[in-house]
């Protein structure tokens, strides 16, 4: 159990790198962040506990990954209303996923979204390190 739970849905391991980097700025923040794969989450009883929650998943032919839509539809039963909540995603040109999860959770958990969600086209790409780390840093802020 942490403050935060940062679920991620990754085939080649970049938005896992993401959820890594996002926890650090978490920790940096002064904070305690657990990481999940989202094939983990059955019930919603895998995400009870944390005071805030942080989704992301990479896109695929305009879509997030399937394992992440069954996570979406599992935390709609898990009572996040007014939680800190964030979403992010590794993406080629489009990246849909990211948004669709950060609009989720802001109009059907009704959770205290970030500003907007955290897109990269790779963690180590254009300031991507430091970027996440600020992301996990920002959602430690709304604790
Ligand atoms: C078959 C295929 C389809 C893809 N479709 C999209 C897409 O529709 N939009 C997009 O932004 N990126 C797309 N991408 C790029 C991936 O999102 C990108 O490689 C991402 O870094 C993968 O992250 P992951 O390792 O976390 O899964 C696609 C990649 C592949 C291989």
């Amino acid at each position: 159990m942490g403050d935060f739970l940062i679920v991620y849905a990754s085939r080649t391991g970049e938005t896992k790198k993401i959820a890594e980097l996002i926890a650090e700025g978490i920790r940096i923040g002064g904070h305690v962040a657990t990481i999940k794969n989202a094939t983990e989450i059955k019930s919603e009883d895998d995400l009870k506990g944390f005071k805030g929650y942080i989704f992301g998943s990479s896109t695929y032919h305009g879509e997030m990954i399937s394992s992440m839509k069954q996570v979406l539809f599992i935390a709609e039963r898990a009572e996040f209303e007014n939680l800190p909540g964030g979403s992010f995603g590794a993406f080629g040109w489009s990246g849909e996923a990211a948004q669709r999860i950060f609009d989720t959770m802001k109009n059907i958990y009704k959770m205290k979204m970030t500003g907007s969600p955290l897109m990269l086209k790779a963690s180590w790409l254009q300031g991507g390190i430091v970027m996440a780390q600020d992301y996990g840093k920002a959602m430690a802020k709304m604790l």
